[in-house]
């Protein structure tokens, strides 16, 4: 499962940032993620660590990075073409000393304990073979006080039913999109507090999960 998604993402990078796909679906998940990052910040008026799981060619480290606030974005992704345009995303806006990318697994992220203050996955949860160890890992790199905002593929309505589990599972096979109460139950095994959840979008619903560390 895992080659298959590197396969099909080294191929997609180049063309990823022009994709129908990224402007009416992945661009919303940004948009989410950035609010719950200001959400986060109101609270914690302090410089901070975000780490973006899956981060793709880097469009949330860009974003981090053009924004006023003192965050450090760090991206990681199995694909070294996404982390490559996502290095090049950022030496564009002359921010490289914002962010950085390093191609790893999210299954095995290598990060010290308790290093960043928000950790990230949007889009790229499904193609996870073991989600529990995924959220076991988010929460040990998480410091107390810490976020993780995940957002992938709503299936617990028929639109998003038809859209992720009949017709995305068909073309990128093997991927797993986990019903809520799933996600629920990864994130109370790893001891994440306050979960909450909200669905975005009507066509292609997306559905935000945050936990508290
Ligand atoms: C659909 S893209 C999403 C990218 C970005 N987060 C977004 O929302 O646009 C999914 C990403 O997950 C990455 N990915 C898939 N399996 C992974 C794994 N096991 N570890 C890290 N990244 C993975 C892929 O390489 C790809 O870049």
């Amino acid at each position: 499962m895992k080659d298959r998604a590197k396969a099909q993402f080294e191929r997609w990078a180049r063309s990823y940032d022009r994709s129908l796909l990224h402007h009416f679906l992945f661009r919303s998940s940004y948009v989410a993620l950035m609010e719950e990052i200001a959400r986060w910040r109101a609270e914690h008026d302090q410089p901070f660590r975000v780490l973006d799981i899956g981060c793709g060619t880097g469009e949330l480290a860009a974003m981090l990075a053009r924004s006023d606030w003192e965050v450090t974005a760090v991206g990681l992704d199995y694909s070294p073409a996404m982390c490559r345009a996502a290095d090049a995303k950022l030496a564009g806006l002359g921010s490289t000393g914002r962010a950085g990318f390093v191609a790893a697994d999210s299954e095995f992220l290598p990060f010290a304990d308790a290093s960043f203050d928000v950790v990230t996955c949007s889009n790229s949860f499904h193609h996870y073979p073991h989600q529990q160890n995924v959220v076991h890992g988010v929460r040990r790199v998480l410091r107390p006080g810490g976020r993780f905002v995940l957002i992938d593929g709503f299936r617990d309505n028929v639109v998003g039913w038809v859209t992720f589990d009949v017709i995305v599972s068909r073309i990128e096979k093997g991927v797993y999109h986990a019903p809520w109460s799933v996600i629920d139950g990864y994130f109370r095994a790893a001891g994440f507090t306050n979960i909450r959840r909200r669905k975005i979008n009507f066509w292609m619903p997306l559905c935000i999960t945050v936990g508290e560390v």
